[in-house]
């Protein structure tokens, strides 16, 4: 007797003997056990001899309960499935009081599900997002590693502010009753990390170009963490970016790069995940319909993946952006509140989302964006005022990517640095890049919730990660 996934059972043929462990999803009228083990979206039905099974056992097929299920595949009498089991010895592995298990077999909301995240991957969505997240991450390290990258992994636990903004977590192995103390009397955080000033990092870049420097092409793919206290359905305090760095590659490089690597992912999951993309499609699309007819999204979510991979990504200048903007009239029902007084401000997510979603109706790369509100590590135009950022924004999402060339240039760096009050011995190491055989060199960043948003078509990135990281919520 095999013991299989209900993967594997769904693709076999009938009759044989089979065993299998899983999850009852429902038991009806005494007899129907839906079972699902995680290993696929379906459920096999299981057909209980109810006449001579113990009317205790019975009771213990409860939704929730883990079972050990033995018996005979054949052909399914019932409608919606072709193979079923009938059941020969059942052992209850695992009781579940059905007055108290929260995953009833019915529809919650994902509210209530956030609160029960260790349980929430019982349900189809959960599953369904979380195989798709499964996927896609493979699909990245399989992109990367098809075409000559190395995978390196970035630290954690890091001294320096890669993207300047302050939006760190301070790590600290101070004793919090005894700490030491400056002069004045108040605590020396200098010495938080052995006698060093530590944070959790907010992105792997600045140590991923020290090994584009010597190795060419790398990626990271691990976990950020941003302290900024955003309550909003795009950001997390702890999250995983996928951040490729290339020596030797200019800013028209890494737009390549980008969009060939989003379409390449994409592809993936469609090519390989389609049963849990056509659930979320459905559910989607049943969700839409409940909206009124002017707010339903126009495509499907397959549609939107394909559109996706088929196209080419709109590549556009700041400049021409704000143009755009400009001459743009408000939306009379004030949905896109888009009016741009000036160049040089940076663009809200409204903007974004009008750019992509009304006005060119696809994925835009956004380039050449003011030096004033980007990184000082960001390559200087010959403009004097523009670096040579790109942000790539996706329909539903905003901002999915944001990447530079990087500055080679050691003086220049050093004067934005300066400009910046970044004090040059926390960075030492970087600007040895600089002085010794420096070269143009990019990369991007990716938020990989952002992505797993895109390709499930779910709309809160708390339902994209397992435990979400928020200023609300870190309590598993
Ligand atoms: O634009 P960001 O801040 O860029 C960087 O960190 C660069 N060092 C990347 C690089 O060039 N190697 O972040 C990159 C991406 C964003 O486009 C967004 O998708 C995601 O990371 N991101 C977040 N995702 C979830 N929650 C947050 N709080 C995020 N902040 C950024
Ligand atoms: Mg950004």
């Amino acid at each position: 007797m095999t013991q299989y996934t209900i993967a594997q059972l769904l693709k076999q043929t009938a009759p044989q003997d089979v065993e299998i462990k899983g999850w009852v999803r429902t038991f009806r009228a005494k007899r129907f056990i839906a079972l699902n083990d995680g290993s696929t979206l379906n459920n096999i039905q299981c057909v209980v001899d109810f006449e001579n099974t113990p009317e205790d056992v019975l009771k213990r097929i409860t939704t929730g309960a883990a079972v050990h299920i033995k018996g005979e595949l054949i052909e399914s009498q019932g409608q919606g499935q072709t193979v079923e089991i009938a059941v020969t010895s059942i052992v209850i592995l695992g009781d579940s009081d059905p007055e108290k298990y929260p995953i009833q077999p019915k529809k919650h909301s994902f509210e209530f599900l956030r609160e029960n995240a260790h349980l929430r991957t019982r349900t189809n969505t959960f599953s369904a997002v979380m195989r798709l997240r499964s996927t896609l991450s493979f699909a990245v390290h399989k992109y990367f590693n098809d075409n000559g990258f190395y995978y390196m992994h970035t630290p954690i636990v890091t001294g320096s502010d890669a993207e300047g903004a302050g939006e760190m977590f301070r790590v600290s192995a101070l004793d919090p009753k005894n700490p030491p103390l400056k002069d004045d009397g108040s605590v020396d955080y200098s010495k938080d990390f052995f006698g060093k000033e530590t944070n959790l990092t907010v992105s792997g870049q600045l140590e991923a170009e020290t090994y584009a420097m010597s190795l060419g092409k790398v990626y990271t793919f691990g976990p950020t963490f941003r302290a900024e206290n955003s309550n909003t359905s795009r950001h997390l305090a702890e999250f995983w970016m996928i951040e490729p760095e290339v020596a030797f590659m200019d800013l028209a490089g890494n737009m390549d790069l980008a969009e060939d690597f989003m379409k390449s992912v994409i592809t993936y999951v469609l090519e390989h995940n389609s049963e849990d993309l056509e659930f979320l499609d459905q559910r989607l699309f049943d969700e839409e319909k409940t909206k009124p007819q002017a707010e339903r999204s126009e495509m499907r979510l397959i549609d939107k993946l394909k559109f996706v991979t088929e196209n080419n990504f709109k590549r556009v200048s700041y400049t021409e952006a704000i143009d755009i903007l400009k001459n743009s009239k408000p939306n009379k029902k004030k949905k896109f509140n888009y009016i741009i007084e000036e160049w040089g401000v940076d663009l809200q997510s409204e903007h974004e989302r009008f750019l992509v979603e009304k006005h060119f109706k696809c994925p835009v790369i956004l380039f050449d964006y003011p030096a004033d509100i980007k990184a000082f590590y960001m390559r200087l135009n010959e403009d004097g005022k523009t670096v040579r950022a790109m942000d790539i924004l996706f329909p539903g999402i905003g901002e999915i990517v944001g990447g530079s060339q990087r500055e080679e240039r050691l003086d220049v760096l050093k004067e934005k640095m300066a400009a910046l009050n970044i004090p040059e011995e926390e960075l030492w190491w970087y600007l040895d890049l600089r002085k010794y055989g420096t070269a143009v060199h990019s990369g991007f960043g990716l938020g990989f919730e952002r992505l797993v948003m895109f390709a499930t078509g779910m709309g809160n990135i708390k339902d994209v990660i397992p435990f979400p990281r928020t200023p609300q919520n870190a309590e598993f």
